[in-house]
C-alpha cells in the first residue's frame, strides 16, 4: 500500500478546536481528507490556561478528524496568535563584492549573508523567533526586488520582518499537544497561515489587511508587496458581543451566543420594516419568554463590533508606517466572527473603503461543506502552508518552529517569497 504524505492543521482556538487533515496525491496536489471542530476547553484569549482541559479537547478534536478521514495522525502543525505575538521589520546590508571584482552576480550565498546580517538582532530570552520573512531586497539603492539572485550589484540590502512569540506559550502548546499523544511539527503565526487559505497573490502584492475575528481576540496582519509589514492583536472578540447581548437582554451567555448566531446582524441599514423580525428570548428561572426585534439585537451587536473594528484600525495605523498608504488590495475578513450578517458593510464603513471581502477557504476536495467556512481559514491555511515543509519524519527528532527550518532555495512568486524564509 502506498503511503501518501499527510499534513494536519490544528487550530487551538478560544471557542473551538479545529482540525484539518490534508493528503497529498502522487502529483503533490492536496486534498482535504477530513476535518473536525470541537468545543474548546482550557483556553483564555487564545492562551492555554489549563493544560489538562486543553489536552482532552485536542484529543477529542483530532480523534474526530481521524475518524472522518480514516487516517491516523502522528504529527500536527499549529498556529499561534494573540497578544503574545510581536513583530518588527529590521534592515541589513552586505557588500556583494568582497573580493573587489566588479559586476558581480548576486548569489545565494550573498542572500544568506544579508539575511543573517538583518536577523542578527538579539531576541530576548523569553521569546522565540517564529518567522523571518524577507520583505524587500535592495540592490545598490534600488528597492522592490523580490529575488536578487543573478542580479549584478555591489551592495545588497534586505528588509526582514521578524515575528516572535512568548517562549512559554509555545512550550505550553508543545507539551499540551505532546500529552495528547501527537508530535508538534511546526508553529505558524495564525494570520499568516490564514493568508494561505483565503488571500490571493495579487491582493497581497497590492497591499491588503487580513482581520481574523475570533472569540477572544481579533488578530490582524498587514501585507504589502506580498509580505507582512505588521501584525497586531486586540484582546476583544465575539465573546464580548455575546456578553453584551447577555447583559442587555438578561439571558444566559449560552442563549445569547445562540441568538447571536441565529439572528445577529451588525449593520442596521440592512434591516427594514419588511425583514425585521421577532427574536424570542427564553425566560430565565421560570420567567416568561421575551421578544426582542432583530433590529434591537442589531444595535447591541453593531455598537460592539464597531468598537472592535475601530480598535483594529487604530492599532493598524499605530503599528504600520507609511506603507499603509499604499494599500490598494482588500480588507479580508475571516475567522468565525466573519460569518455575522452585515460584517462587510460595517467594515466598509469603519475603514472607509468598498474593498472589503469575506475570506473563506476554497474547494480543495473532500467534503467541502465541512470547511468552506471562514472559521476554517486557519486549519486549511496550515495544511496548505505545509506544502513547503519538509516531510514530518525528520522533524520527529526535534520540535522546531518554522524559523529553524532549512531555507528552501527554489521557486518564485509571492507565496514562495514568504516561504523562502520559513523553511
Ligand atoms: N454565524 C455566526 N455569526 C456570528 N458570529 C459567529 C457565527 N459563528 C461563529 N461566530 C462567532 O465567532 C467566534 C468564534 O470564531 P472562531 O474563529 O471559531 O474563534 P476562535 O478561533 O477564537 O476559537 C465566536 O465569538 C462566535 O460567536
Ligand atoms: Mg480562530
Amino acid at each position: 500500500m502506498s503511503e501518501n504524505r499527510i499534513a494536519v492543521g490544528l487550530d487551538i482556538g478560544t471557542s473551538e478546536i479545529r482540525v484539518a487533515i490534508g493528503e497529498y496525491d502522487e502529483n503533490g496536489k492536496i486534498q482535504i481528507a477530513g476535518t473536525a471542530s470541537k468545543k474548546s476547553a482550557g483556553l483564555r484569549n487564545g492562551v492555554i490556561v489549563n493544560i489538562e482541559d486543553a489536552k482532552a479537547a485536542i484529543e477529542e478534536a483530532i480523534s474526530a478528524a481521524e475518524m472522518n478521514a480514516g487516517i491516523n495522525v502522528n504529527s500536527v502543525i499549529t498556529a499561534i496568535g494573540g497578544s503574545q505575538i510581536e513583530s518588527a521589520t529590521h534592515k541589513g546590508g552586505v557588500a556583494v563584492n568582497p573580493n573587489g571584482r566588479n559586476n558581480k552576480e548576486i548569489t545565494n550565498d550573498d542572500v544568506e549573508r544579508v539575511i543573517a546580517n538583518a536577523t542578527a538582532v538579539p531576541v530576548p530570552e523569553d521569546r522565540e523567533k517564529l518567522h523571518v520573512i524577507p520583505r524587500d531586497y535592495i540592490v545598490d539603492g534600488y528597492h522592490g526586488i523580490s529575488d536578487p539572485i543573478h542580479r549584478i550589484g555591489t551592495r545588497l540590502e534586505v528588509e526582514v520582518h521578524i515575528v516572535t512569540a512568548a517562549r512559554t506559550i509555545i512550550q505550553n502548546m508543545r507539551s499540551t499537544i505532546s500529552r495528547a499523544g501527537y508530535i508538534l511539527d511546526g508553529v505558524m503565526l495564525k494570520t499568516l497561515a490564514q493568508t494561505f487559505s483565503v488571500c490571493h497573490e495579487d491582493e497581497m502584492e497590492l497591499g491588503s489587511i487580513l482581520i481574523d475575528l475570533g472569540a477572544g481576540t481579533t488578530d490582524v496582519i498587514v501585507l504589502v508587496g506580498g509580505a507582512p509589514v505588521s501584525t497586531a492583536s486586540v484582546p476583544v472578540g465575539g465573546n464580548l458581543v455575546t456578553n453584551d447581548i447577555s447583559i442587555v437582554t438578561g439571558i444566559s451567555s449560552a442563549t445569547a451566543e445562540e441568538k447571536k448566531i441565529e439572528a445577529g446582524c451588525c449593520w442596521l441599514p440592512l434591516i427594514n420594516e419588511q425583514n425585521d423580525k421577532e427574536v424570542v428570548l427564553p425566560g430565565v428561572g421560570g420567567r416568561a419568554p421575551e421578544v426582542i426585534m432583530k433590529s434591537q439585537l442589531c444595535q447591541i451587536i453593531q455598537a460592539r463590533m464597531e468598537q472592535i473594528f475601530t480598535m483594529v484600525k487604530a492599532t493598524i495605523i499605530k503599528n504600520t508606517d507609511d506603507s499603509i498608504k499604499k494599500l490598494s488590495g482588500n480588507i479580508i475578513l475571516t475567522g468565525g466572527g466573519a460569518q455575522m450578517e452585515g460584517v462587510i458593510e460595517l467594515a466598509q464603513n469603519v475603514f472607509r473603503t468598498s474593498s472589503v471581502r469575506l475570506g473563506c477557504p476554497e474547494n480543495l476536495g473532500g467534503i467541502e461543506e465541512d470547511y468552506r467556512n471562514p472559521a476554517f481559514a486557519t486549519v486549511i491555511g496550515l495544511v496548505l502552508a505545509s506544502k513547503n515543509m519538509p516531510a514530518s519524519k525528520d522533524s520527529r527528532k526535534k520540535h522546531r518552529s518554522f524559523a529553524d527550518r532549512k531555507e528552501k532555495k527554489d521557486g518564485e512568486g509571492v507565496l514562495k517569497k514568504i516561504f523562502k524564509s520559513l523553511f
